[in-house]
C-alpha cells in the first residue's frame, strides 16, 4: 500500500515533520541550546559587574589599609578606610590637582589613557606606559600632621604586571611598608611577595641617603649604601625580585614621586 498522507509544504512543515533524532532537529537543538546557554552567562556577567567593581575598590581599600598597618580581620573596610585622604597628585610637579574627584579617580585606567599618560623611552618598570597623575591617601594624626603618605606603585616581575602600594612615613624617606594587591607570579616562587615574612622586611628601610641619592635596593646583596636601604631578594624567585626593585626605584625616582616627595619634605605639602 502506498502512503497516502500529505506532504508537508515548506521548510518549516519539513522541520516540524521530521523524526526528533533527524541531523536538522539535532542541531537545531544544539544550535538554540548554545544561544540560551550564552545569553544568561552574559546577561549574569553584566549584572554582576558592579558588584564586582565594587569587591575591587573594597579589595583595594583593604590594601590601602594593610599597608598602613590599619586593617583588622573583619573590619568594616569602608568604615575603616574613611581615615584615609584620597588625593591626585600631578607627578610632574609633585603637587595636588583638584582637576580629579580623588574618591573616584582611577589610577589604572588613566595609565593607559593617550591624554593622562605618557609613553616611557626609558621604562625599567615595563610599564610601556606612565600615568601623569596618581592618587595618594594621607594618614593624619588628631593635631592634623602627616603621619603616612601611602603611594600606588607597579611595574613587571616575571609573568606579570604588579599592583601594589608602598607606605611611608611622613618624613617621605622611611618606608612603613609595602604590600601588592594583583599580580601573576607563580606560587611559592615570585607570589612570595605576599609572604608576611617577607614584606615585613621593607618596615624601617629607608628609601634614600643624606645626599637624597635614590638607594633602597632589592638584591641579594646589600648595596653599598648598607642595609639600611636593602630588602633581600625573594630565595628561588630572582626575576621577580628584579622586577619589584626596578618598579620601586622607578616609581620613588625622578620619573615618579620623588618630586612630590621633596615638596613632602620641604613642608609644601
Ligand atoms: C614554572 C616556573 C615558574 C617560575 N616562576 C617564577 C616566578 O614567579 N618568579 C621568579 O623570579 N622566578 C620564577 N621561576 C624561576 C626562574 O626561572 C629563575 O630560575 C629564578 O628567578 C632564579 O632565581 P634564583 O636565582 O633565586 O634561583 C620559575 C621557574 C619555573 C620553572
Amino acid at each position: 500500500m502506498s502512503d497516502t498522507s500529505p506532504q508537508p509544504k515548506g521548510p518549516i512543515g519539513r522541520f516540524l515533520a521530521a523524526p526528533p533524532d533527524s541531523v536538522g532537529k539535532t542541531i537545531f537543538i544544539a544550535v538554540t541550546l548554545c544561544l540560551v546557554a550564552s545569553m544568561i552567562v552574559s546577561a549574569t556577567s553584566v549584572a554582576l559587574r558592579p558588584l564586582q567593581e565594587q569587591n575591587k575598590l573594597k579589595d583595594k581599600q583593604a590594601n590601602v589599609l594593610q599597608v598602613a598597618g590599619l586593617y583588622e580581620d573583619g573590619m568594616d573596610v569602608l568604615e575603616g578606610f574613611s581615615v584615609f585622604e584620597p588625593r591626585v597628585v600631578e607627578l610632574e610637579t609633585g603637587t595636588f590637582t583638584d582637576q580629579f574627584d580623588a574618591a573616584t579617580f582611577d589610577d589604572r585606567a588613566a595609565a593607559s589613557d593617550p591624554e593622562l599618560s605618557v609613553a616611557l623611552a626609558n621604562d625599567p618598570a615595563g610599564i610601556g606606559r606612565k600615568t601623569k597623575f596618581a592618587t595618594v591617601y594621607l594618614l593624619r594624626n588628631e593635631d592634623g600632621s602627616l603621619d603616612k603618605v601611602i603611594l600606588p606603585i607597579h611595574g613587571y616581575g616575571l609573568w606579570s604586571t604588579l599592583y601594589g602600594f608602598i607606605a611611608l612615613e611622613e618624613n617621605g624617606n622611611d618606608i612603613f611598608g609595602l604590600q601588592f594587591y594583583a599580580h601573576g607570579e607563580t606560587p611559592g616562587l615570585g607570589a612570595e611577595v605576599d609572604n608576611p615574612r617577607w614584606k615585613s622586611l621593607w618596615s624601617g628601610k629607608k628609601l634614600a641617603d643624606d645626599a637624597g641619592d635614590l638607594q633602597i635596593t632589592v638584591a641579594k646583596t646589600a648595596p653599598p649604601a648598607g642595609a639600611d636601604f636593602h630588602v633581600d631578594a625573594l630565595a628561588g624567585a630572582t626575576l621577580t625580585s628584579v622586577g619589584v626593585d626596578n618598579l620601586v626605584r622607578f616609581w620613588m625616582g625622578e620619573a615618579g614621586f620623588a618630586p612630590f616627595l621633596e615638596n613632602l619634605k620641604s613642608g609644601d605639602i
